[in-house]
């Protein structure tokens, strides 16, 4: 092309570079007309709805027609966007809402917490079941869809949606790929060298003989969590299918995944291989561009260029009246005694911990937009994957105070990273916090690896919003993705690990080696009757 360029003239140069324009528009892909497509998002957790959003408003703004039911109404508006709002019943907001502060008060009964999830009874799975039942989603029913998404999270009985209405499914799961989602396209299972979700382990760290142990143990330990989740979600997947004889099987419905999207991305490892299923789109609630801030927080911000600011955020879930009052007053101390502001995140703003100069006290905050701002030093967090990704994707070092989930996993991946430090929020002390702070804001190794990250991050092929276009429309453009299905989706545990394959060899080389020493010992009979023979003619010979 660029050759022929050089030696035509400047009208045939046009017409060539016109021709191959044309052939390039009408070999590459169809762009896809509007689809409908069907978010379901009932988890009542706000992260996880502003990661599944960030998806839905990106098809929205790309053409397509968006129908959303959740349990409150969306945050995210867009005149392609339609929301079907299914509220929790007050019982059960009132369940959830103990729970967390139960989290946030003491250490909770991780065994029975874990318990509840595993048997299908958490008040998480009990809403989204509810919600399914609910009159104002059957209406869902009637319309055609031709893609629903899924937000996965405890609630597998929700393939009941795609079944009925027939369409292929992508899930959306908000963390990196873990067992319970990579199951549904077939991401191998590297149990040597792969680390579990649960497997404490350091990026670089030497795969040790104990680890291995380790993590045979946490990857087994899911997998079984998981088959006794199925068996109650099955059952809730046949109370919701009652009537409909034809539909398809649960079983089935866990076969029939044409996506996962995974909000992680391999630069923050640890590396492990991935299925063409498994759609890497980290960092996707992250805007490229950050909007412009509401105008009090702007000035707050803007006036903060001499020591820098400080967001001090709990996340969605932990409100301010969750934690003991004794901590909030440490809190406190500590931050109005800094020479930077503070941004805090605090819901009740009529009974703030205290005044001061330095604090600004905010009931929801635009924390990605917060976290861009050149002013801002150190995010203060519990650790939250949204949270952490969006102040890597800025460059911000942390000091992280798990509470509860994922968090405490999030924070050892700060402090091993060198991201930053962290501390017990169950147990915190006046000076360990500020001595904490300080070393963060002070000590420029923070800084330096976090920036270094937030440069390899988002360098990739295609953007998390340009993969999201690219993936869905692919699977709108094929009606599912049937053909991208590894064979592990269908295949057990036995078969997959080859454990069957491994015993059948092994039953083999021992049943030839009992065979060999069994055609040994009688040679060796056969020759010693032989050499025995032998001796007694020759000593009959010697007689005679
Ligand atoms: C868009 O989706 C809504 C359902 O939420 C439906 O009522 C409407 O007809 C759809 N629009 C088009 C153009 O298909
Ligand atoms: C799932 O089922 C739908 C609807 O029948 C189909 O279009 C799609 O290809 C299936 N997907 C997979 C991965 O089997």
């Amino acid at each position: 092309m660029k050759y022929y360029c050089y030696t035509m003239g400047d009208r045939s140069k046009l017409i060539v570079v016109a021709l191959m324009a044309l052939i390039a528009i009408t070999t590459s892909v169809q762009p896809v007309q509007s689809a409908n497509i069907l978010g379901v998002f009932l988890s009542p957790s706000p992260s996880h709805i502003i990661v599944h959003m960030s998806i839905m408003k990106t098809l929205a703004e790309q053409g397509h027609n968006v129908t959303v039911v959740s349990g409150e109404k969306l945050k995210v508006t867009h005149e392609n966007i339609h929301n079907i709002i299914i509220e929790p019943s007050e019982e059960h907001k009132r369940e959830l809402e103990q729970e967390l502060s139960a989290m946030g008060g003491k250490k909770q009964n991780d065994f029975e917490l874990m318990l509840k999830f595993v048997m299908g009874n958490h008040v998480m799975t009990k809403i989204q079941y509810d919600a399914l039942r609910n009159e104002r989603f059957q209406s869902i029913y009637e319309s055609k869809f031709d893609l629903v998404i899924l937000g996965y999270f405890v609630n597998s009985f929700q393939f009941i949606v795609p079944a009925k209405l027939n369409c292929p499914v992508i899930i959306s799961w908000t963390g990196p790929p873990m067992e319970t989602v990579n199951r549904f396209v077939g991401v191998p299972p590297e149990i040597t060298y792969v680390p579990s979700t649960f497997t404490p382990y350091k990026n670089g760290e030497s795969l040790s003989f104990g680890f291995r142990m380790l993590n045979a143990f946490m990857s087994y330990t899911l997998h079984l969590f998981d088959a006794i989740m199925d068996n109650s979600f099955h059952s809730y997947y046949k109370t919701l299918a009652e009537g409909d004889p034809t539909i398809r099987s649960y079983s089935q419905m866990l076969a029939n995944v044409s996506l996962v999207f995974c909000n992680s991305h391999f630069s923050e490892g640890p590396i492990r291989p991935l299925v063409p299923g498994l759609v890497e789109i980290g960092g996707i609630q992250i805007k490229e561009k950050p909007d412009p801030l509401p105008k009090e927080l702007e000035k707050f911000l803007n006036a903060s260029n001499k020591n820098g600011a400080i967001l001090f955020s709990l996340g969605s879930n932990m409100k301010g009246s969750n934690i003991k009052p004794a901590t909030i007053q440490i809190l406190f101390k500590v931050l109005s005694s800094l020479e930077q502001n503070v941004i805090w995140k605090w819901e009740d703003l009529a009974n703030t911990p205290g005044n001061a100069s330095n604090i600004f006290y905010q009931k929801w905050l635009p924390q990605d937009d917060i976290l861009a701002h050149p002013n801002l030093k150190l995010f203060i967090t519990h650790a939250g994957k949204g949270g952490m990704v969006e102040a890597t994707y800025h460059g911000v070092p942390m000091v992280a105070m798990p509470i509860f989930a994922d968090q405490p996993l999030n924070a050892a991946k700060i402090v091993s990273s060198g991201y930053g430090t962290q501390v017990d929020i169950l147990n915190l002390k006046e000076d360990d916090f500020r001595a904490t702070i300080l070393e963060v804001l002070n000590n420029p190794v923070y800084r330096n690896n976090v920036q270094k990250f937030a440069k390899l991050y988002p360098d990739r092929p295609l953007s998390a919003r340009e993969s999201v276009v690219y993936w869905v429309e692919y699977v709108l453009r094929h009606h599912g993705a049937a053909h991208m299905q590894s064979p592990l989706v269908r295949m057990n545990f036995i078969q997959s690990s080859g454990l069957d394959v491994f015993f059948a060899y092994f039953a083999i080389l021992y049943a030839l080696w009992r065979l060999a020493k069994l055609a040994l010992a009688n040679l060796c009979k056969l020759i010693r009757k032989v050499r025995e023979s032998f001796k007694s003619k020759r000593e009959k010979l010697k007689k005679q």
